[in-house]
């Protein structure tokens, strides 16, 4: 019997499986180069998969990209929210897991505790893939790591700066370092550090990954430079402005960086809080770049989980 693929977190894929999705989203993004978003894919093995995507958390990109994947794959997505489903009234996840087993191909989940996603992927015969929690966010790395290698070249070894929450964004950096072989530099104030974790995991792993408080010793020579906004979902907005506001990523922190930098954040943003206007909309900007390479990196993550043995 085939063992089910979850794509849950980047650590818990290997190397060479990661490797693999991300050359595989860069193919079918080409091979579609120029098409309208309307037409299907001309690779359409997974046809007659369906989704359901589950939602606890709002979402804009994940929601689209997933559904659009689908479709241009001759797929088809059911979009839930949890409010409407018995979940949202006391069903477990479990029970949930087991039923939707039967239904469908594949499950996509955003929630809040990470555990929700342990649970379902726990007691569901099919893929599960983490479309965001609490802890974590790999589907937006995948995105990530296509859209530096498109820009860049191989990530391997270069160096990648993180400045601002050592939030979900931050501990799917830090699996990404290690799986993907790149320096990831992460300035943080120390009360908003990088879950323990994660970080205890790259050094079990001997990831190249380092912490400072100084903004621009992380941006120094870097290759990209990345935030995400200090207010994530469920947070409480409490003393993080004034907590982030030394991390701001602004003009002078992108001079500090190689001169051929790239700038990133997986959206949504908050102009001239996590970074300023000037930046996000510069040239060295490309965050809608990476927001499009959702759609082709998420193709990668359902070709893998579905590919075999369905
Ligand atoms: N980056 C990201 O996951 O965006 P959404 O919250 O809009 O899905
Ligand atoms: N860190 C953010 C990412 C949003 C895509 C959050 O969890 O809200």
């Amino acid at each position: 019997m085939t063992s089910v693929r979850h794509f849950l977190d980047l650590h818990q894929v290997s190397k060479e499986d990661l490797r693999t999705m991300i050359d595989d989203g860069l193919a079918v993004k080409s091979a579609r180069a120029g098409r309208p978003k309307g037409t299907k894919d001309d690779d359409m093995s997974l046809q007659g998969h369906t989704l359901a995507a589950i939602f606890e958390f709002p979402s804009t990109r994940t929601r689209v990209s997933f559904d659009m994947a689908m479709r241009q794959m001759g797929c088809d997505t059911m979009i839930l929210n949890s409010n409407d489903m018995q979940l949202g009234r006391g069903e477990s996840v479990a029970d949930t897991a087991r039923v939707l087993s039967r239904f469908v191909d594949a499950i996509m989940l955003r929630t809040d505790d990470h555990n929700k996603l342990l649970e379902l992927s726990k007691n569901a015969s099919i893929p599960v893939i983490n479309g965001l929690t609490n802890d974590s966010h790999p589907c937006q790395l995948m995105a990530d790591i296509m859209t530096f290698e498109e820009k860049k070249g191989s990530i391997k070894n270069k160096i990648i700066a993180w400045s601002g929450d050592g939030n979900n964004m931050v501990s799917s950096y830090i699996h990404a370092a290690g799986q993907f072989d790149f320096e990831l530099r992460i300035a943080c104030p120390k009360e908003l550090a990088p879950d323990p974790r994660a970080m205890e995991w790259a050094k079990n792993t001997g990831a190249n990954v380092h912490v400072t408080e100084d903004a621009s010793e992380a941006a120094a020579g870097a290759d990209c430079l990345v935030t995400d906004t200090w207010v994530s979902m469920g947070d409480d907005a409490g003393d993080r402005h004034n907590l982030l506001s030394p991390f701001q990523i602004d003009e002078k922190l992108m001079e500090k960086t190689a001169s051929d930098a790239i700038f990133m954040h997986c959206l949504p943003a908050h102009r001239d809080e996590e970074a300023t206007a000037a930046v996000m909309d510069g040239a060295q900007s490309v965050i809608f770049d990476e927001a499009e390479n959702r759609l082709h990196a998420q193709k990668a993550v359902l070709r893998w989980c579905l590919g075999n043995g369905q």
